[in-house]
């Protein structure tokens, strides 16, 4: 384990006030994961309707979806327009035989709408790719957070880069340059001027690949914030502890953590990497698109994890790879809330952790939730996985036909200090910002 108490300072003339103290990573424990248990308040409605597909004329698939948002971390409307960027494939590629080929051919997209919904003829519109075949770095482009810096009217596309399946090696990555050009009818987001590479796995607080023996081992989904207390730029990724692993069914191979990284000059092209905040031993060996909400006072720390990804002495019949036991927990994003950036005594949201949950009857219809501040509740939005679950196991084309690709209905989730309850399903993918001013009522809607 990584993460003695130490004090990172923020300049030669700041004092302890303006500092992180940074602490031991908070832990996911076995004793947490067996709490995890469907309710009322954290099962998603079951889908019964088809969402908008919002990519369907430009034929591609749409997944991991997160909105442009100000430095401050609230969304960005640009002259009355709101734009998301996605995770996108071209459908008709002729590599992508089943929708887990999609990985391998990742590209990030843009929406934009002036009513921030997916239905209606103002809904989200595509806007292409985001970079140029040529410029982005890895093989194909993953998860990452996108931040407007009003001033210098540019984005920050923060992505991961990733290099071809089956390791897949992951890079934290920065495009820079790119800006929002809005007309009456569109917006065009231009294309970035250069890529950088952030910050790499370092063998040491990080897992690299060499020394795993785990599924896919993580260094992606930089998500980007300005530390509410120090004013400093940081982020926090998805990561992996590094772990004695000879056997692969073995628990200590299932070694999911939450690192962070602070920035180390104004252009945000140089960071350093800090200690994880957050650890999953095992417990899960992906703790992905980690990211944070602040209300009231608190760090709410959300990330998402699949059933598969569990330890395998947590599933019923000890051995995830038999495949016939249950794992100790349905695909879901789960939350902490935290008295800071590092907090080892981080409390578990609801107990068990659990914030959303797939309904029992489709355990893999909607993933990748991403929660987002509004008033006294978090919009929650996702993408629709599998809209079928009864095809799941089909090979090729029936198969792809089951594959979702689009937003699913945002959800609104109320926060109230360590409980959480969805109180209401959106008709379609909409953004906080879409939903109006923010509102501190009582009342679910
Ligand atoms: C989550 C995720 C991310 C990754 C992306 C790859 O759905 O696994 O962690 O960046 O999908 O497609």
């Amino acid at each position: 384990a990584v993460g003695l108490a130490a004090t990172v300072g923020i300049g030669a003339t700041s004092g302890s006030a303006a500092a992180v103290e940074v602490e031991e990573p908070a832990q996911w424990t076995e004793e947490m994961a067996a709490e995890i248990e469907r309710t009322e308040e954290n099962t998603a409605p079951y889908l019964d309707e088809d969402p908008t597909q919002i990519a369907e004329e430009a034929g591609y698939w749409v997944w991991d979806t997160w909105p442009l948002r100000n430095r401050d971390g609230s969304i960005a409307v640009i002259d009355g327009w709101q734009i998301i960027f996605s995770l996108v494939a071209d459908k008709s590629h002729p590599a992508i035989e089943v929708p887990g080929d999609r990985h391998n051919y990742a590209r990030v997209g843009y929406f934009y709408s002036r009513t921030g919904k997916s239905e209606g003829p103002n809904g989200w519109q595509f806007g292409g790719e985001v970079f140029d075949e040529d410029a982005f770095l890895g093989n194909q482009t993953w998860a990452g957070s996108a931040m407007y810096d009003q001033d210098e009217e540019q984005i920050y596309h923060f992505y991961t880069a990733a290099d071809a399946l089956p390791e897949a090696r992951q890079r934290l990555a920065l495009a820079k340059g790119a800006t929002v050009e809005t007309g009456p009818q569109d917006v065009t987001v231009t294309e970035s001027e250069s890529h950088h590479i952030l910050a790499e796995a370092d063998g040491e607080m990080y897992e690299q690949l060499e020394d795993s023996s785990g599924i896919i081992t993580a260094f992606r989904d930089p998500w980007y914030f300005k530390h509410p207390e120090t004013g400093e730029d940081w982020m926090i990724f998805e990561g992996n502890t590094p772990t004695e692993n000879d056997n692969p069914n073995s628990p200590l191979n299932y070694n999911g953590n939450i690192g962070a990284a602070k920035a180390t000059n104004e252009d945000l092209t140089e960071w350093e990497l800090k200690p994880p905040i957050f650890e999953a031993v095992g417990v899960s060996q992906q703790t992905e698109r980690p990211h944070f909400v602040f209300h009231e006072d608190k760090w709410y720390l959300f990330f998402i994890t699949h059933e598969f990804t569990y330890a395998p002495q947590l599933w019923s019949d000890g051995g995830r790879f038999e495949k016939e036991g249950e794992p100790p927990g349905p695909e879901a994003l789960h939350g902490f809330a935290a008295d800071g950036l590092y907090d080892s005594e981080m409390e578990p949201l609801n107990g068990s952790s659990l914030v959303v949950a797939n309904p029992e009857k489709a355990p893999f219809q909607t993933y990748s939730w991403l929660a987002m501040p509004h008033g006294k509740d978090s919009i929650v939005e996702s993408f629709v996985n599998f809209q079928d679950v009864d095809t799941l196991g089909l090979p090729g084309d029936e198969l792809k036909e089951a594959f979702g690709g689009t937003l699913a209905p945002s959800l609104k989730v109320d926060i109230d200090g360590t409980d959480t309850s969805i109180t209401t399903e959106l008709k379609d993918g909409q953004f906080p910002a879409s939903i109006g001013a923010r509102s501190r009522g009582n009342g679910n809607n």
